[in-house]
């Protein structure tokens, strides 16, 4: 065995058990609104400094106004003495208007917009209709150099619901990477391994945020010993080779992929029901599943890039100053969350965690 080797050995062998990061950041929350905002909300806040906050709500938030009414009710939802910052964006529809768009973001109401195709998910039927009809919008936020966030899923339903994310970035996403060439993209939810060559390839101003549920979980777990409703989300977790795929992204390293949980709450009234709500509330759980998963890969020094700094640099928004702490302490993870008369259930919810939060120093 040569020095090297036993240099490496050695190193590998010595194993880490707490590491402190500078604060993450999640780039993909839903945080509802009214109760379920208020149960929701010091989950993430306990884990993010800041949010970005999707904009699906009924009716969806679509002018500035809404959004400086939403953030306001975030704000005031907030725990005592909790610092979480959210950033708001806006929900593109086929009657969004450029003015509109430059007006949120130069004021500081919103830092992006969502793009939904129409009817693709929870609350996407206000949604995009013709993509190409969006020009004029797309080419302003260009120029001013504002972040599109899109949900990659084909809507047409002849399309069969394990292939509508290639679908859609073989006929959508790559099309518009074109057609508008300086627009900064973020590939929300990226669920196979086709999407992250594409995020790679254009990597100068497109990017990509994973799930930890789409880390830990594939299609197969959906049916696991049954159906699983609470493991039901859109995209739809895919096969096993595409959920190692998005490990190896999200532990390599690279700068284009970033944090953004997804955690989508429904009530268990809606899971349990005969046509089950899309979303995994991902929230409670979200760095101690990633980084368990950094740690199994043998890459946790490359965790704090993909938690709390490649997301901040892309939007273009300073880096935290505080830190967390996350140590390996076997911890119980809570079953469910109480919402009024119903409780929203946890992902890895009644499981024992190998991993932790620990302090946060703002
Ligand atoms: C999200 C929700 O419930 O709002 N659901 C989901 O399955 N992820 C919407 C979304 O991001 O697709
Ligand atoms: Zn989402």
């Amino acid at each position: 065995m040569s020095v090297t080797e036993l240099f490496d050995k050695a190193a590998a062998g010595k194993r880490v058990d707490r590491i402190t990061i500078r604060r993450p950041d999640d780039f993909h929350v839903h945080l509802r609104d009214g109760a379920m905002l208020k149960a929701v909300l010091p989950f993430t806040a306990a884990q993010f400094a800041r949010g970005v906050i999707m904009p699906n709500l009924v009716p969806p938030v679509t002018r500035v106004a809404g959004a400086i009414a939403y953030r306001e009710r975030i704000l005031a939802a907030r725990p005592e003495g909790v610092d979480f910052r959210p950033l708001m964006t806006c929900y593109l529809t086929d009657a969004t208007a450029p003015d509109e768009i430059e007006k949120g973001f130069s004021e500081g109401a919103w830092v992006a917009a969502k793009l939904y195709p129409a009817g693709a998910t929870t609350n996407a039927h206000y949604g995009v209709t013709d993509i190409p009809g969006l020009a004029p919008v797309l080419e302003r936020m260009e120029k001013i150099g504002m972040p599109v966030l899109i949900h990659g899923e084909a809507t047409d339903p002849a399309v069969d619901i394990f292939d509508r994310e290639a679908v859609f970035m073989e006929q959508s996403l790559l099309p518009l990477l074109k057609r508008h060439a300086g627009l900064k993209v973020v590939v929300e939810h990226v669920t196979t391994a086709e999407t992250v060559d594409i995020v790679r390839a254009h990597a100068s101003r497109a990017a990509g945020t994973i799930t930890p549920h789409h880390l830990v979980i594939n299609r197969t777990s959906i049916f696991q010993g049954g159906l699983r409703p609470h493991l039901y989300c859109l995209p739809v977790a895919k096969r096993e080779r595409h959920r190692l795929a998005l490990r190896k992204a999200v532990t390599s390293g690279d700068a284009c992929f970033f944090i953004g949980t997804d955690t989508a709450p429904h009530r268990r009234t809606a899971k349990e029901a005969e046509c089950c709500s899309a979303g995994v509330f991902g929230g409670a759980t979200a760095l101690q599943t990633y980084v368990q998963v950094f740690d199994e890969e043998g890459t946790l020094d490359r965790f704090e890039a993909f938690a709390s700094v490649n997301g901040a640099r892309f939007y273009g928004i300073e880096l935290n100053r505080g830190t967390i702490v996350l140590e390996r302490r076997e911890s119980p993870v809570m079953a469910a969350v109480a919402v009024e008369d119903t409780e929203v259930v946890v992902f890895q919810g009644g499981e024992t965690l190998p991993w932790s939060v620990g302090e946060v120093s703002p």
